[in-house]
């Protein structure tokens, strides 16, 4: 697969069936955040691959109550960081940029291994930070579950999750965030 194809392929699935993690499948995944760039190359980027049993059924707790398909993944990257291990150039924080770009590595290449990578915003990082130990001062930046796309839609989907699941969401046209040698206003 080249990058285009696993940029094109890669969706916010959430009908999850099971896939077997293993070191194996994790070290690769942390390859491609590992060469990723980042600002004097701080590498501000910390995951947390979390896939024995006993542990995601802890972790079911902290999803918010649109994310209940999340139950259904077999391993969750919880992604944290914090602002010192990252350049600061006035109002420029780039901690989150950088992990950003190297979560979306992970992302990509689990895409390309045939598996769903979705990164969510709905969940308690209090919850999080309580279950798996995280200290205060890091940044719970977003959970990534991964599992394997279902053909069946998973019941606990509201209707326009399974609208999601048929086809991608619409876009912005590129005429509206595509600017050519100047800025002008896009009304
Ligand atoms: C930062 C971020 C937070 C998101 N939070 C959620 C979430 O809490 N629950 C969910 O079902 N999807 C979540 N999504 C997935 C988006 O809804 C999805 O990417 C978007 O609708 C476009 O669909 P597509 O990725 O399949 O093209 C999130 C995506 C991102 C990047």
């Amino acid at each position: 697969m080249d990058v285009k194809d696993a940029i094109r392929k890669r969706r916010a699935f959430r009908s999850l069936i099971p896939v077997n993690i293993t070191e194996e499948l994790i070290m690769d995944l942390a390859e491609c955040a590992q060469i990723t760039a980042s600002c004097f190359n701080n590498q501000p980027w910390r995951f947390i691959f979390v896939y024995e049993a006993a542990m995601l059924k802890k972790m079911r707790d902290v999803f918010s109550s649109g994310n209940a398909w999340a139950h259904k993944a077999s391993m969750i990257i919880v992604v944290i960081g914090k602002q010192e291990d990252d350049c600061v150039i006035h109002d420029r924080i780039y901690y989150r940029f950088d992990i950003g770009m190297a979560t979306e590595a992970i992302i990509l290449r689990a895409t390309e291994l045939g598996l769903v990578a979705h990164p969510i915003a709905g969940y308690s990082p209090k919850k999080t930070r309580e279950i798996l130990g995280i200290p205060n001062e890091y940044s719970v930046i977003t959970l990534v579950l991964v599992g394997k796309h279902s053909d069946k839609i998973d019941p606990v989907l509201s209707e326009k999750q399974v609208e999601a699941e048929k086809k991608r969401p619409e876009r912005m046209k590129i005429d509206d965030f595509v600017y050519m040698n100047r800025y002008i206003d896009k009304v």
